[in-house]
């Protein structure tokens, strides 16, 4: 649906997006993640048509964007600050970009009623837009995107002026929202969980370049550097040298975890003997008693952080650099490990992901 070949945009000497290429398909719910200003706004602008390429090229639906306004772009954006019409009430904000296809009366009611209700504000129409919630208004600004039977729908952090219960509830709605239209939904967010919940793939972002695209699973469990890694939650890096590398899988050797075989995630470029060993907090398991597995390790508990359904243990293991952190469920006591306790960690080598540096 979206072809992006190669395209940078440069301010000065500055590269706000540099040499980036990306596919995206029709129907998907695709994610633009990354930190405040490594391009997201930026790339999404060009796709609607509110900023040129420096160079490279963008397509859409198969058609070359090249010279086309955002106006005859099959595309639609919901902005980062939503602004709708104080003076409008709903039904009017939401008609507003219908006005230039010249519809009867009728239709155009027709279509505001559907995008209303597609949004959950049928019978609101006519309020007016200052009195509504922030959830509501948003749903507005959204309303007014759908009206317009856009093949591609951009949102720029379209919940962030949303408080944490209310974003969480409309990235629901959005989801399904977009399930029921099956048009192309392309969000840019800095929220890992926003992007991991909501998304088909993401794409993620550091200064101009994306790092990785993949699945959100993929991205998290298979994150292709150090970078990605971190920016999608708590990871435990673990210095390892590579002793064989076949095909899709690799073998480290480390202090700590031994020598592992594991898949090599998309796109890992092999950069000499050293690599990185990581695994999440989630999936080092307390072994309690006498309880063994065939994969476990032995340390001693030097900190521990009481988060109401979990718990934080940073775990000291011989060999390694650092100490490891483990997050725990509480209902099986991990919250009363006495710092200075010795435990054992039981892990599935499965979690182990070997990274570029
Ligand atoms: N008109 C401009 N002139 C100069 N630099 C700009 C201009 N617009 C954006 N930039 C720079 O380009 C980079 C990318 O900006 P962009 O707005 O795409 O970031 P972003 O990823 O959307 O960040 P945020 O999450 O904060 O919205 C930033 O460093 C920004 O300062
Ligand atoms: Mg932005």
């Amino acid at each position: 649906m979206i072809e992006i070949a190669g395209v940078t945009r440069s301010y000065g000497a500055f590269k706000a997006l540099d040499d980036t290429s990306l596919s995206i398909r029709e129907g998907e719910f695709f994610s633009l993640l990354g930190p405040s200003g490594c391009g997201k706004t930026t790339l999404l602008r060009m796709i609607a048509g509110f900023d040129t390429p420096t160079s490279g090229s963008i397509a859409i639906d198969g058609q070359p964007m090249d010279g086309i306004a955002a106006n005859r772009r099959p595309t639609n954006m919901v902005f980062q600050s939503y602004a709708i019409f104080p003076h409008l009430n709903v039904a009017q904000n939401v008609a507003y970009g219908l006005k230039r296809l010249r519809l009867d009366a009728g239709e155009e009611k027709r279509r505001v009623e559907e995008a209303l209700a597609q949004v959950s504000l049928s019978g609101l129409g006519s309020r007016g837009a200052t009195e509504l919630s922030g959830g509501q208004r948003q749903r507005v600004a959204l309303a007014r995107a759908l009206v317009m039977r856009p093949k591609v729908l951009l949102l720029d952090e379209p919940l962030s002026a949303l408080d944490k219960k209310l974003r969480e509830q409309m990235q629901v709605e959005l989801r399904r929202l977009q399930q029921a239209v099956g048009i192309t939904f392309v969000l840019v967010t800095h929220d890992q969980y926003e992007a991991l919940a909501m998304s088909d793939r993401i794409a993620v972002m550091f200064g101009g370049r994306i790092a990785q695209v993949a699945a959100p699973k993929e991205i998290y469990q298979r994150p292709v550097n150090r970078q990605v890694a971190d920016f999608l939650g708590g990871m435990n890096f673990v210095k390892a040298e590579i002793v064989e590398e076949s095909g899709a899988s690799i073998i480290v050797e480390t202090h700590g975890f031994g020598r592992v075989k594991t898949d090599k995630p998309q796109a890992f470029v092999r950069n000499g003997k050293a690599a990185t060993l990581g695994i999440r907090p989630e999936r080092l398991r307390v072994l309690w008693d006498d309880a063994t597995s065939s994969h476990q390790v032995t340390g001693k508990v030097v900190d521990r952080h009481y988060f109401g359904e979990i718990t934080h243990l940073i775990v000291e293991v011989p060999g390694l650099e650092k100490p490891l952190s483990v997050s725990e469920t509480n209902n099986f006591g991990a919250d009363d490990i006495p710092v200075g306790a010795a435990i054992r960690l039981a892990y599935d080598p499965d979690a182990l992901v070997a990274m570029a540096d």
